[in-house]
């Protein structure tokens, strides 16, 4: 395994072109196909439409954050084994990323215009949690992706029934949001109590809010 050093240089520019990719549309590209790929494009009103394009608009923007998060945990995350769990664990939700970014286009409409600052946001979160410990950093993982978690089986139940390749790409997602939270907490996550995970429902439902809509 390759142990070259990074000046901070090195390590910033890498930030920056991570964040670019992540923010700028069309730049990132999944491994695994959508699971939307092969289902059928279903008959939607316009509110319809409108609607589920809201709620994917929700789910990119949480993506971003999960982007965000895990770059600035890596960064600061004091195991070598667990800056390598963080690392893998981002280029699982660049998948959910590109998925979700498909689809919104294919709703005909556009991602968040508040992605930059929700990613900034996260990147400080993340940055801090591995600052302050291992453990504090995998618990945030856990507590946040069972946030995502709650989030997607709500939109679930608000998607239309027959838009196949929204649900397809969210039910996908909740599986592989379960199984991080689940890894996290394994590899010795704090397992935060229930007032701050109180907070950090609160947070996200003032970011959810403003991402359905702009
Ligand atoms: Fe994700
Ligand atoms: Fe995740």
């Amino acid at each position: 395994m390759s142990t070259r050093h990074l000046s901070p240089a090195d390590v910033l520019l890498t930030q920056v072109d991570r964040a670019l990719r992540t923010l700028a549309p069309g730049k990132v590209t999944h491994q695994r196909p959508s699971p939307a790929q092969t289902l059928n494009e279903a008959e939607l009103t316009d509110s319809e439409r409108q609607h589920a394009a809201g709620l994917m608009r929700v789910n990119h923007a949480g993506e971003v954050c999960a982007q965000a998060l895990y770059q600035g945990q890596a960064m600061t995350a004091k195991l070598p084994q667990v800056r390598q769990e963080m690392e893998l664990a981002a280029e699982e939700e660049v998948d959910h990323l590109a998925w979700c970014q498909e689809r919104i286009e294919n709703l005909g409409s556009h991602t968040s215009l508040l992605n930059p600052l929700w990613y900034g946001m996260s990147f400080g979160i993340g940055a801090t949690a591995g600052l302050i410990s291992d453990r504090m950093s995998l618990g945030f993982v856990a507590a946040t992706e069972d946030q995502v978690c709650k989030h997607l089986q709500d939109h679930l139940s608000e998607l239309p029934e027959q838009d196949a390749k929204s649900r397809a790409v969210v039910e996908v997602m909740l599986e592989d949001e379960a199984k991080h939270a689940h890894s996290a907490l394994e590899a010795g996550g704090h397992r935060f109590p229930a007032p701050v995970k109180g907070l950090m429902s609160l947070v996200s439902k003032a970011m959810t809010k403003t991402s359905y809509r702009i």
